[in-house]
């Protein structure tokens, strides 16, 4: 057996990760804008792109880090004008996660990107949250709403994003940190999450995606980080891994995206089950599935071929991200319920 070529799933494994419930708590909605619609988009709004074609638009999906898929990222999201645009992103990315057995999602989006071309908050939160609300009533998949400053930008931008957000708070589960990670620790941005925290909003941020582990402390310690996305550089620091495993601080990883934007050379790589063997809360995400080439079970279904994962594991990573959720316990108590009736309904 060539011990380099990636395992097939049996059929039965394949059935469980593709269909348990599950959540999803890191995705950029801005990310799930697939290049079809990119062109739609641009279409509706008379916007020109600096791509000829679909085609020639996917084709620059070759990324060699974060910075080099941001600058495309933000390009792509440059034909979002109008509210019925947020709306019809936000649908697209909700059928399909509903369609994957995701019954809950918690969306990133990020305000500075639209407010910053002369889209108004209101116009990007309204067609989101809409989105949002018409999937809970046709498809039944529940959301909620995670706004994330931009750490290219300086602080004084991020609390006036914060102030013009106000208004919809009631929209919004909680705060988080995106964008050009490294160079831009979490410090620079701990008055911005002490207010949103004083708001009663919850506390995420993406720390160790590229960065060292002291932006995940950064994250943990000066902003008030409830869970830390991507996360994974923790594996270089013994005294992170055990405090994470203490505290139970969830990560929530995105194994295509590490690869497409070159944290690890392939999955087989991946310390996925390191982190899960070691007692960590973590679970698998999409991150931005338009670019990185898979929605979230795509993610499980590599990352299990690659890692030859196993039921257990599944299982395991499922119910993570159902505790990760912030959501009532009696929530988490009903989809814990529904996971396991579905493991056991396998045959
Ligand atoms: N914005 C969208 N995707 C991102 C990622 N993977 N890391 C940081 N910022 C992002
Ligand atoms: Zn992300």
């Amino acid at each position: 057996m060539n011990v380099s070529s990636p395992q097939s799933l049996s059929t039965r494994l394949e059935t469980l990760l593709r269909g348990m419930p599950k959540t999803e708590l890191h995705i950029h909605i801005e990310g799930s804008l697939e290049p079809e619609l990119i062109f739609a988009l641009a279409k509706r709004n008379q916007v020109s792109l600096p791509f000829p074609s679909v085609e020639s638009l996917r084709a620059a999906y070759d990324f060699k880090d974060l910075q080099s898929f941001l600058d495309i990222y933000y390009a792509g999201a440059s034909v979002l004008l109008q509210e019925e645009d947020f709306y019809d992103m936000t649908l697209a990315y909700l059928k399909r996660a509903h369609s994957e057995g995701v019954v809950y999602a918690e969306i990133f989006f990020d305000p500075q990107t639209h407010t910053h071309r002369g889209v108004s908050m209101s116009t990007v939160i309204a067609g989101i949250d809409r989105a949002c609300v018409d999937a809970k009533a046709t498809l039944g998949i529940e959301s909620a709403l995670i706004l994330c400053f931009l750490r290219h930008l300086d602080e004084d931008d991020a609390l006036k994003t914060l102030e013009e957000a106000l208004p919809y708070k009631d929209r919004l589960i909680g705060v988080g940190l995106d964008s050009s990670e490294l160079g831009h620790p979490p410090e620079k941005f701990a008055r911005v999450f002490l207010k949103a925290r004083s708001l009663g909003l919850r506390a995420v941020a993406h720390a160790g995606e590229e960065g060292p582990p002291a932006y995940i402390w950064g994250a943990l310690n000066a902003l008030g980080a409830e869970r830390i996305d991507h996360g994974v550089q923790c594996i270089q620091d013994e005294q992170l891994l055990a405090h994470l495993k203490q505290t139970r601080v969830p990560l929530t990883v995105c194994p295509l995206s590490n690869v497409k934007l070159c944290v690890y050379e392939n999955l087989s790589q991946h310390p996925m089950k390191k982190l899960l063997d070691m007692g960590l809360c973590v679970m698998v995400n999409s991150d931005d599935p338009a670019y990185f080439g898979g929605y979230i079970n795509d993610n499980y279904i590599e990352l299990f071929k690659a890692l030859e994962l196993d039921e257990e594991d599944a299982i395991a990573l499922a119910a993570c991200s159902i505790e990760a959720a912030f959501v009532p316990q009696s929530k988490k108590d009903l989809w814990m319920g529904q996971l396991h009736a579905f493991h056991q309904s396998l045959t």
